[in-house]
């Protein structure tokens, strides 16, 4: 796909204005992109027939491929990428490819797409979302980006997570790891000892823990396993900020501190019941003392 200079122009335009409205009314595109009628038209009829908006009796908007084309666009732009590979992950709420940089590295590109199925936000992502007014998917994406972005370079490399490398409105590029979900391997079969690989996970929480964050989303699905049992956490939108959200929820010391109570709990949880299949048998509220101890 080859667009030139207007027709990106034209197509950044639509995602500009539809902060204004839902959809973007012809006269708007022909006032901002300095155009005529017809050359707009013409220029929307390519932008149309590449699937990159949606028409409507009322105007146009970005598709979801238009608003991943930007994404693109700009990375190629800034000479980041070079090549894009197969899907890595299909996740409920993005796309996971494989990606070459220019500089020959192996990465990931990773697209926030929220609301693109369901509208189902979970209470974190609410929270901070709640603030936005009109929001539509294109902003609660690249929010979530922004966030998870935000959360990897605070992180990293201090925890074992992938190298933050680049964000672009709902999209991430990050570090890739030649791994499999923890959730679809079987430890025995691996080279590794168990009840360390345990700890070793645990002593990850703790450290973020000091770093003030708590990931909330922790599970035998976000942990990337190697063949030599080297670890790695991922998927990071929802994470949680101890002190930042603390000020922005406006809520008394106790009530927050329950809620992070809750939700390191949770984490802690998942991974203690990952781990009793393995034998293992710790008590879920001398692990939470212990990360939450100096
Ligand atoms: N840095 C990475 N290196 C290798 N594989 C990755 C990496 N990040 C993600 N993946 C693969 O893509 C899948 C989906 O990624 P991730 O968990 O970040 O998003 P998600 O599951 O869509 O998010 P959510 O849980 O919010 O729906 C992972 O389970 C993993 O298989
Ligand atoms: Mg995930």
């Amino acid at each position: 796909m080859e667009l030139n200079d207007n027709e990106w122009r034209t197509l950044k335009i639509i995602e500009i204005s539809m902060k204004h409205y839902e959809w973007v009314p012809l006269f708007e595109i022909i006032k901002k992109t300095k155009t005529n009628k017809k050359e707009a038209l013409y220029r929307l009829r390519i932008l149309d027939k590449h699937k990159l908006i949606n028409r409507s009796s009322y105007g146009y908007r970005l598709s979801h491929w238009g608003y991943d084309a930007l994404a693109l666009n700009t990375f190629i732009k800034k000479e980041l990428l070079s090549a894009i590979g197969g899907k890595l992950g299909v996740g409920k709420e993005g796309d996971v490819y494989n990606v070459i940089l220019t500089n020959k590295r192996e990465a990931v590109l990773k697209f926030h797409n929220i609301g693109r199925t369901c509208f189902s936000m979970g209470k974190r992502y609410r929270s901070y979302l709640a603030e936005k007014r009109h929001i539509s998917w294109l902003y609660a994406s690249r929010l979530t980006a922004q966030k998870e972005f935000e959360v990897l370079n605070e992180l990293f490399p201090i925890v074992k997570v992938p190298e933050p490398i680049e964000q672009n409105r709902h999209a991430i590029i990050m570090g890739k790891i030649d791994g499999a979900e923890l959730k679809k391997v079987d430890l025995k079969k691996l080279d590794v000892d168990i009840y360390k690989l345990f700890w070793d996970i645990i002593e990850e929480i703790k450290k973020m823990y000091k770093l003030n964050y708590v990931h909330c989303d922790l599970s035998e699905f976000n942990i990337l396993i190697k063949e030599d049992g080297d670890f790695i956490i991922i998927d990071f939108p929802q994470a949680l900020n101890i002190n930042e959200e603390g000020q922005k929820f406006d809520k008394i010391p106790g009530e927050f501190s329950q809620d992070i109570e809750f939700y390191l709990k949770r984490d802690i949880g998942n991974i203690l019941r990952h781990f009793k299949k393995y034998g293992i048998n710790e008590d879920l509220n001398k692990i939470y003392n212990y990360i939450i101890g100096g």
